[in-house]
């Protein structure tokens, strides 16, 4: 028998909250538009525009799917060489890289998302690529570009401090940290969103664990943080958009 204050947390693994759900009453039954596939940017953010990114997959990847899965492990030890834009490139489209848009609301990616609805967003602490200063970046996968947020070679100290002092994010090349807008994900599947949402993470991540093994870059995936501290440091409210999950990487 589940021990009793664990229970609330089974639950959410499990489905049975589908059965609760009148699906006539979704935001989708009701005909309400849905929000955006990227979260708008305001006009006068600067943007650099990245090497095409599934090119870059195609040509520097140098593995083996095989063995790029055989050899995936977690690396926390990271050199001093940067990524350069085209190898940070290749890893942003090996991660939510867009596929094929279907309609203003649904395009599919490279990564497998319930219902299509994609929740995340990606947001970069750089620390050391090349061309790119310092600082806090926004990936606009339907642009090919990046958003340049702020400008801080302090980036990566402060993605550590946020991810409760874990050494290694301070070391890292370049830390991603992949929010959630809920309500994309909510808007058809209501209640039954957000366990779909956590599932979702996990395919991004270990996309992001395949495509940087394949250049010789190291990854550690990180759901260890404070909450709060990461949601300030990319400037996102902490309730219709919160970081879910992260990921340092660096070259071997
Ligand atoms: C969901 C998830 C969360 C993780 N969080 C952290 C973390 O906060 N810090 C860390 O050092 N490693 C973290 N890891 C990495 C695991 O510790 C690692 O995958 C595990 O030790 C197995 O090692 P391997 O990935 O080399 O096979 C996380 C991995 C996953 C999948």
């Amino acid at each position: 028998m589940a021990v009793k204050r664990f229970e609330k947390n089974r639950e959410f693994l499990k489905d049975s909250i589908r059965q609760r759900i009148d699906f006539s009453q979704t935001a989708q039954a009701k005909r309400l538009p849905t929000p955006p596939l990227q979260k708008p940017c305001p006009p006068e953010t600067k943007r650099i525009t990245l090497p095409e990114g599934k090119e870059a997959l195609l040509r520097l990847g140098d593995m083996s799917v095989g063995e790029a899965i055989a050899t995936r492990e977690s690396v926390r030890d990271y050199g001093a060489a940067p990524l350069t834009l085209e190898e940070l490139a290749m890893l942003l489209w090996a991660t939510q890289g867009v596929r094929e848009v279907l309609n203003p609301s649904c395009a599919l990616r490279v990564v497998p998302s319930a219902g299509a609805r994609h929740s995340f967003e990606t947001y970069l602490a750089v620390s050391r690529v090349e061309t790119l200063t310092a600082g806090l970046y926004r990936y606009l996968p339907f642009d090919g570009q990046l958003a340049q947020l702020t400008l801080d070679p302090h980036v990566g100290q402060q993605a550590a401090v946020a991810c409760l002092g874990q050494g290694f994010v301070a070391a890292a090349a370049v830390t991603f940290f992949w929010t959630t807008l809920p309500a994309r994900m909510e808007w058809r599947y209501d209640l039954a969103a957000h366990k779909a949402i956590a599932i979702d993470a996990g395919h991004v991540g270990q996309n992001l664990y395949l495509a940087a093994g394949s250049i010789g870059a190291g990854v550690c995936a990180i759901a260890a943080y404070d909450q709060e501290a990461c949601d300030r440091l990319l400037g996102v409210d902490g309730d219709d958009e919160f970081t879910v999950y992260l990921a340092a990487v660096g070259k071997r």
